[in-house]
């Protein structure tokens, strides 16, 4: 196949001289191999096209939005529905006490819900929520858990003061002896902790936490009058049809959600038990575009379908049958590939490699037979994943693979990466 991203380059020059950088923010491709797309022409089931009008297995799902396919009829055609009636109008229509009845009845938790726009936006309505609570101040994260870009969590310091943090605290993911410490440390303060279901770095191994410090987490939430949160942004519905810890019996006073629940339009949503209802009817949270009908409409029926289809063992059969066809392909040929965390939010990196540089060599090999994942970021797999895609996807990283072995593959590090890495 002849490959060219001339189109997309064409269209960087161009927003270099308009948009800061010329993009921002995670989808920038600033940290990527120049082969990889920045803009795309469009989406449909489990493919996208790129703006040079070629087309990907597209194992990214928008970074986690696209659950059932991108453009799926039954979720275009709610929407569309709704569009028709009204969007942003001066209150919400019906549509949204639907929304927060089926996500009441549908995670486990849960006895009320609140909708916004991004992740950002439910988990900054979580931490003022929680500090509502009890009148607290003090909000406990894991170190290098990512909960948004807001002031008081984005990873960048550029622009951040450290008053925005100056009641955030820290311990270590997965780590009971962090966990109890901070709590010490911050006694009779901590209005909140911030769960992430499993962790989920970028450019680091994934790992699920044990059992009982995630039971710990709930125990001393209870022992010390603080809301536990779990931020299910990223995980939301990929790791069950309820909130990503209920399977380990824990429950959260509030969970995050975001991304795929209204698979791909625009809306996010905070979730709360009976505890936190008093502090969430005090809060003042709102944004003018945070009630549109239209995506609650798309999210009404995307959990309709959470609800109804086996779509979560389609995702995890085709995600066991890539993590198997993967492993099998690099030892055949040589390669140590770590693939780690949820077979259907895959992290796939190399050993020894340090710099990225073998990862990024397979990873563009991938793109220019067709098929997409991300160097460094965990992928997603969405239900219009099925037998063709994975065969097709599995014939491209064979040859991919071998390219790599065969010193085919140009395998230079990325000065970008190296300067983030380095210096944080
Ligand atoms: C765990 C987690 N929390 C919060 C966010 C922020 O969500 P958004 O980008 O929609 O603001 C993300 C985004 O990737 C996330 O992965």
């Amino acid at each position: 196949m002849s490959w060219t991203n001339e189109a997309d380059q064409d269209l960087r020059a161009r927003a270099q001289q308009v948009i800061p950088g010329g993009m921002y923010g995670h989808e920038s491709t600033r940290l990527l191999p120049a082969e990889f797309p920045q803009f795309y022409l469009r989406g449909k089931g489990a493919r996208i096209w790129d703006v040079d009008g070629t087309r990907y297995i597209d194992h990214l799902c928008a970074y986690g939005p696209n659950l059932f396919g991108y453009g799926f009829e039954p979720v275009e055609a709610a929407a569309a529905a709704q569009q028709r009636l009204g969007d942003t109008l001066n209150g919400p229509a019906e549509v949204m006490v639907k929304l927060a009845e089926a996500f009441v009845s549908q995670v486990s938790h849960a006895d009320w819900a609140m909708f916004c726009k991004n992740g950002t936006d439910a988990n900054s309505m979580a931490l003022v929520v929680a500090r509502a609570h009890k009148s607290r101040k003090t909000i406990l994260c894991a170190k290098g858990a990512y909960h948004g870009a807001a002031p008081w969590n984005t990873p960048r310091p550029a622009g951040i003061l450290p008053e925005d943090r100056a009641h955030i605290a820290y311990f270590q993911y997965n780590d009971a002896d962090s966990l109890v410490d901070v709590f010490k440390a911050h006694a009779g303060d901590v209005a909140g902790v911030f769960a992430t279901p499993f962790r989920h770095e970028v450019f680091y191994d994934q790992y699920e936490p044990d059992v009982e410090y995630a039971r710990l987490a709930r125990r001393l939430c209870d022992e010390n009058d603080a809301l536990l949160i779990v931020d299910d942004v990223r995980a939301g519905f990929r790791l069950a049809r309820d909130c990503s810890w209920e399977p380990l019996g824990v429950r959260p006073d509030l969970s995050t959600w975001g991304k795929c629940f209204a698979n791909g339009y625009p809306i996010s949503a905070l979730l709360g038990s009976e505890k936190a209802r008093a502090a969430a009817k005090e809060v003042f949270v709102t944004g003018s575009f945070w009630f549109q009908a239209t995506p609650m409409a798309a999210a009404v029926e995307t959990l309709r379908h959470i609800r109804e289809t086996d779509y979560l063992e389609r995702l995890q059969n085709y995600g066991r049958r890539l993590r198997e066809g993967l492993a099998q392909q690099a030892g055949m040929h040589g390669f140590g590939l770590r693939q780690t965390g949820p077979v259907v939010m895959p992290q796939i990196l190399f050993e020894d490699d340090a710099d990225f540089r073998i990862g990024y060599g397979w990873t563009v090999e991938c793109l220019k037979r067709g098929v997409y994942f991300h160097p460094y970021h965990n992928g997603f797999i969405s239900a219009a994943h099925g037998d063709t895609e994975l065969n097709e996807t599995l014939d491209a990283t064979d040859r991919a693979f071998e390219a790599l072995k065969a010193g085919k593959a140009a395998l230079k590090p990325n000065a970008a990466l190296m300067q983030l890495l380095a210096h944080g």
